[in-house]
Formats: structure tokens, sequence, C-alpha cells
């Protein structure tokens, strides 16, 4: 059965750009038919716990004879990893937040990330995977503009997905998103619908063809 595993982390609940589209991907994945499946874990709403100690960074055999890593964590990381292993698609909903991915969203990365289980030569059963990183920015980050290499949250999802997971890394993106919101944004109000109606038409291509 084709499966999705469909993530959010933002911290709006009403007017989200990144869920919006994160929905139309999912919708357009059930669209598919009854054996087109979803997992939907919300970051927010449900937030992972930071992990006790450092340890947990690598699997059990690679840990110091003395690490202390209590039971319950290593049972929500077997349950992150399980999750995703049955996914054959990954859909990340990733606001900007203070130029990276939200604090909820970082800790689920922290769970995934672990060399040697899921990461790493050599062991990256993920490998060739379709991810879909759907990311919201408040404002823009255009080339050749100052703030061009300012969004550290999109590479930081490219670097641990793709370079370390090996998983096939796709960017849906939608900005200027507070243009609604910020006087100086005002301007962009066009430019920034257009982009969410892209966003989520793309969303619902890479659904329909994954
Ligand atoms: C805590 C917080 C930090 C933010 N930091 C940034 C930022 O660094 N750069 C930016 O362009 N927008 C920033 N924003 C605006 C969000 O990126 C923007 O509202 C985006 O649309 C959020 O995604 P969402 O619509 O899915 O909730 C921030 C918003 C919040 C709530």
């Amino acid at each position: 059965m084709p499966h999705l595993l469909h993530l959010d982390s933002s911290a709006d609940l009403t007017t989200s750009r990144s869920r919006a589209v994160t929905a139309a991907f999912a919708e357009a994945w059930r669209s598919r038919g009854d054996d087109f499946t979803v997992t939907h874990r919300d970051l927010h709403r449900d937030p992972l716990p930071h992990f006790a100690t450092n340890e947990q960074h690598w699997p059990a055999a690679d840990r110091r004879p003395d690490a202390q890593v209590p039971a319950d964590q290593d049972a929500l990381t077997e349950q992150i990893h399980a999750e995703l292993l049955a996914a054959d698609v990954l859909v990340v909903g990733a606001p900007l937040y203070n130029y990276t991915v939200p604090s909820t969203l970082k800790v689920w990365l922290d769970h995934v990330h672990i060399p040697g289980a899921l990461a790493g030569e050599g062991s990256q059963p993920l490998k060739g995977r379709p991810a879909v990183v759907v990311s919201a920015r408040g404002a823009t980050y255009d080339a050749g503009t100052p703030t061009e290499s300012w969004d550290h949250g999109v590479p930081v999802l490219q670097i641990i997905l793709g370079n370390s997971l090996g998983m096939q890394v796709h960017v849906v993106q939608t900005s200027a998103t507070l243009a609604d919101r910020l006087p100086d944004l005002a301007d962009l109000k066009e430019r920034a619908d257009a982009e969410l109606e892209a966003a989520q038409a793309a969303a619902r291509e890479l659904a329909l063809t994954l």
C-alpha cells in the first residue's frame, strides 16, 4: 500500500500556509485511491521531547559504556524511525522561524538523524525515497538580494534528508507570507498570493506523480 508520512510544524493553527500546502499534498495523495494511506504527525500539537542526553545521537552499539539513555526515549526514537521507514513518501511542513526550522521540527530531525541507523555511508535504508519540503517564509530571500543566504531552514532539511539519509528532496516554497501583516511588505501581497497558489499546485502535482 502506498503510504505517506505527513508532518506539520507550524504553530499557526488557523492561517498557516505550510499547513495549507501539506494538506493539499495529502488530499491529492488520498485522491489516488483508497490504498493511498496517510500518517499525520503534528509536531506542534504533539511536540516530541528534547534528547535527554547527547548519547541518543548514536545507535546503542556506538554509545559510551556509561551512557544512560532513558528507555522511553529509545522507544520514541524507534517509533519515529518505524514511522518514517513505513512511508513511501514524506511531506514536511517547514515554516521559517528565526531563519531556521521550528524547534519542534528540529527535535524530530534529532531523532531521525542517527548515524549508522538511518544516516551515513552504507546505512541509508531510505535512499532514493522522495521527501517533499514545504517551506513558508514571512519575508523574501531572492537571489541577488542581501538576504539571499539567510534561509537556514531549507538547507538543513536538504542536508539531513538528502545528503545524510539519501532521500530525493523536492522543495515547494511560498514566501512574503507576512505581506498581509507588515506594512513594509504590503506591496508584496499579490506575489505572496501567487506563490501560495503555485505552491499548492506544485504540491498536488508531486502528490499525484511521486
Ligand atoms: C517564531 C517565528 C519566527 C519567525 N521568523 C521568521 C524569519 O526568521 N524569517 C521570515 O522570513 N519569517 C519569519 N517568521 C514568519 C513566518 O516564516 C511566516 O509567518 C510563515 O508563513 C510561517 O509559516 P506558516 O504560514 O506555515 O505558519 C517567523 C514567524 C514566527 C512565528
